[in-house]
């Protein structure tokens, strides 16, 4: 906490209010308003939390302006290249890289937490075969909490720590059983002999007929993808997760509270919707109308994929995921029309002033589903990794809430812009 102040003055009412300001180890300070309506009668007015700090954190970081991303102090890069999705993992839910041992006993706990409840399987089965996948897992992540009790005493923090684990062992199990039951095919249980990822598309991709080839190449990309995914600081679904956490809600509500604000297409839905914008644009040659359509208001077209509200550079995630669709593509010995449709697309809205003055770049959604559509991965899915990955974020930043003394409920306050007081007036005589 600094001793500095800023000074709010009505010169009309002669108010003079001195606001402690507030500043963290990276980032704009922040004026704290937590006294503002006491001592000067106003509120603030912030929809959509332009310039709005929701609470203190140290899991990550994001410079929008230097298109910086640190989780716990490391930068993407790094992770992206050095580390694996599991242990990302663990760095966001402790803080610290992992030793051998503390990475083994966690593995270990994780791997004997994928199993879901034999009664989930009957759950799916209540939904049409076609049902969209994220609200197969919305509703069955959220059912979790009547399958363990033992996991439901938000005072007990083991109670909450073996929640959390178990939230990251058996979203892909869940994942992996929606995509299943919807191509009725049989559910695959999790093997214990496989790691994290390759684990995940063998419930994916497992047939009984015929052992399965898996490829490392998709594994490591997978692994990478959900590394780049899995925490971005306040972002709607997590603030979705804090908001639902700040109740004393059990820990499964909250996810799938955050699962169903990252299904959006302004958010985690991006990826699905840009890989149906690619295939509609079609070919390279139609991106010039998809451009001045996404710049024309009454289009209501976006680019989907393009813009960021933090980032005004380029989102670091893009930069790293974009060299790898052509690595991995290469790898899998796949082309893809739509990646050249995708990077036309990017070069012509990088020269185009309306997207230059707006600073709108590709963001982690552009070039993601490219990648899973070459492992295979169907488009309605492509949300559903997000948040196989989100949720070490989610219960990273749920543990965190937890362990913050100034949590508090959060309760927004309005501008009441209603009728002002008035008299009921009997039907008869409206
Ligand atoms: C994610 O917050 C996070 O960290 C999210 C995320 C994470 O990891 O959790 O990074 C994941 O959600 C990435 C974003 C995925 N969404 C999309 O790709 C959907 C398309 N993009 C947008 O709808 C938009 O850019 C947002 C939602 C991402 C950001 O919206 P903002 O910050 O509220 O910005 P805005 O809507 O006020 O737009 C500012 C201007 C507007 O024009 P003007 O009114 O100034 O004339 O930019 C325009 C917008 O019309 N604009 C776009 C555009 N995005 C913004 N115009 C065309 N195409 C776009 N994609």
């Amino acid at each position: 906490m600094s001793d500095k102040t800023v000074t709010l003055t009505d010169p009309a009412t002669q108010l003079s209010a001195a606001l402690p300001v507030v500043a963290g180890s990276l980032g704009d300070p922040a004026i704290d308003i937590g006294k503002l309506n006491k001592e000067t009668g106003y509120f603030t007015f912030d929809p959509g939390f332009m310039a709005t700090a929701a609470t203190r954190s140290s899991v990550t970081f994001i410079d929008g302006e230097k298109g910086v991303l640190l989780y716990r102090g490391y930068p993407i890069e790094q992770l992206a290249k050095q580390s694996s999705f599991l242990e990302v993992a663990y760095l966001l839910m402790n803080g610290e890289l992992p030793d051998a041992t503390q990475f083994s006993a966690f593995e270990h706990e994780i791997t004997h937490h994928t199993m879901m409840h034999e009664a989930l399987k009957n759950f799916l089965h209540g939904f049409h075969y076609d049902a969209h996948p994220m609200a197969m897992l919305c509703a069955s992540i959220a059912s979790l909490s009547a399958f363990y009790h033992d996991t439901l005493d938000m005072n007990d923090p083991e109670q909450r720590r073996l929640a959390a684990i178990r939230l990251i062992a058996k979203m892909p199990t869940i994942a992996a059983a929606t995509y299943r039951y919807s191509i009725g095919w049989p559910i695959r249980y999790p093997r214990n002999n496989l790691e994290y990822v390759t684990r995940f598309l063998h419930m994916m991709f497992e047939v009984p007929s015929e052992p399965l080839n898996l490829s490392p190449v998709a594994a490591k990309a997978l692994d990478l993808l959900f590394i780049l995914h899995a925490d971005h600081e306040q972002n709607a679904s997590t603030s979705t997760v804090r908001l639902v956490g700040s109740t004393g809600a059990n820990p499964y509500a909250c996810v799938a509270a955050g699962i169903a604000a990252l299904w959006g297409p302004a958010h985690g839905g991006a990826n699905e919707a840009v890989l149906k914008m690619l295939a509609e644009i079609g070919d390279a040659k139609n991106v010039g109308k998809a451009v001045e359509k996404a710049k024309d208001k009454n289009s209501g077209f976006r680019l989907m994929g393009f813009g960021h509200r933090v980032y005004k550079n380029f989102d670091p995630r893009a930069t790293i995921i974009r060299e790898m669709c052509h690595k991995v593509l290469a790898d899998l010995n796949v082309s893809d029309p739509l990646l050249d449709v995708a990077m036309e697309l990017e070069q012509a809205a990088l020269k185009d002033s309306y997207f230059v003055e707006r600073k709108l770049y590709p963001n982690v959604d552009f070039y993601s589903g490219i990648i899973y559509k070459a492992l295979k991965i169907p488009t309605e899915l492509f949300t559903v990794m997000f948040a196989i990955a989100r949720t070490a974020g989610w219960v990273a930043h749920w543990l965190e809430q937890h362990n913050d003394p100034e949590t508090k409920i959060g309760r927004p306050r309005q501008i009441y812009t209603g009728a002002t007081p008035r008299d009921y007036v009997a039907i008869g005589k409206r």
